[in-house]
């Protein structure tokens, strides 16, 4: 069988550490692209230099060329500007939204039957407009926030509680911005709900309450601490779980920016929910049950997502 084709469009600091993970973990060829002339060749000589030393049998190859993606199995989108300090991802919506209809209209001509992972911000807002210049099935584009913002909750859980990260359970749900809805009745710490760890003395109410609006705020604080721009090495991994799952049908159930046509409620719009994603991309929306203020949590989000498709469709009637 013909080794998989994953297309990175954009190669800075996501990129390139997308491409990093994808050649260690054979995941197949690696192609980069990028309009910054001689960074995807470089990045992509740079690794391909270091796949002897791992003995990784995989290609990779810089392009600045959309013919250079033609037949990619998934296709990685970063390409756009990532947030400085002072910056809401929203304030990037204007600039990567002009991105999105470039690399949708790339992808299109060139690699229609691909998964496609948007990571480029504000995610709800950029994936939706990916999928529309891009035309492909609404199944076969989705957007990563929710495995980075749930293993950032995992991670904070894990560092409170003294139990292993490979034991904690964690979900966010709604949009990828800071009122995102960490999902404190369905996430567990060794099998328990985090309702019964405060029950139970583990951690106070007060204490999880920080860790929850700590991981809203996550994004803020690397590129607080980073004060060149944003997250790359937790994002990158995150879509590398999510295209893993799409490649090998593992079907596992993710938080991802999935397109939602009726599902809790909502139509024509993505936002973060809980999704099976096997061979045909993401498969089923799984549909949690809300209690009222997790229900309030969840439109809160929603409005906002709502607010910023708004924004795309002022920007560029030809998404009204
Ligand atoms: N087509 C292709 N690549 C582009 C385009 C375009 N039209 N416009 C910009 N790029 C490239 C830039 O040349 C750069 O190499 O996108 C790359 C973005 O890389 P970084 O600036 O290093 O940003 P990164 O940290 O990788 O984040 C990318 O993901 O998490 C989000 O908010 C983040 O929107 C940002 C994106």
């Amino acid at each position: 069988m013909a080794r998989n084709k994953i297309a990175l469009i954009g190669s800075g600091m996501i990129g390139g550490t997308l491409a990093h993970v994808a050649a260690r973990e054979e995941l197949g060829d690696v192609i980069l692209f990028d309009i910054a002339e001689g960074l995807p060749q470089g990045k992509g000589l740079d690794i391909a230099e270091s796949t002897p030393v791992y003995g990784a049998s995989v290609n990779l190859k810089g392009v600045n060329d959309y013919a250079g993606i033609a037949g990619a199995d998934v296709c990685i989108v970063t390409a756009g500007v990532p947030r400085k300090p002072g910056m809401s991802r929203d304030d990037l919506l204007g600039i990567n939204l002009k991105v999105m209809k470039a690399v949708g209209e790339g992808i299109k001509a060139h690699a229609p039957n691909a998964f496609v992972i948007c990571i480029t911000n504000p995610l709800d807002a950029m994936v939706w407009a990916l999928q529309k210049f891009s035309g492909l099935p609404t199944e076969k584009v989705v957007g990563m926030a929710g495995v980075l913002d749930s293993s950032r909750f995992a991670y904070f859980l894990s560092e409170k509680t003294g139990v292993s990260v490979a034991d904690i359970h964690a979900w966010t749900l709604g949009g990828h911005g800071d009122d995102m809805v960490p999902m404190v009745r369905h996430s567990t710490v060794g099998g328990l709900p985090l309702t019964q760890l405060v029950a139970q003395g583990w951690m106070s109410q007060a204490e999880l309450d920080a860790i929850v609006e700590r991981t809203r705020k996550g994004g803020g604080e690397i590129v607080n601490l980073l004060k060149t721009g944003s997250a790359y090495y937790a994002p990158a991994e995150s879509a590398i779980a999510m295209a893993k799952s799409y490649l090998a049908d593992q079907k596992r159930v993710l938080p991802v920016a999935s397109y939602c046509s009726g599902q809790y409620g909502l139509k024509d719009m993505y936002v973060g929910v809980p999704t099976l994603i096997g061979a045909g991309g993401a498969e089923k929306i799984v549909e949690f049950d809300f209690n009222a203020d997790e229900k309030a949590m969840f439109d809160k989000s929603v409005a906002s997502v709502n607010g910023l498709i708004e924004a795309c469709k002022g920007i560029d009637p030809s998404l009204a």
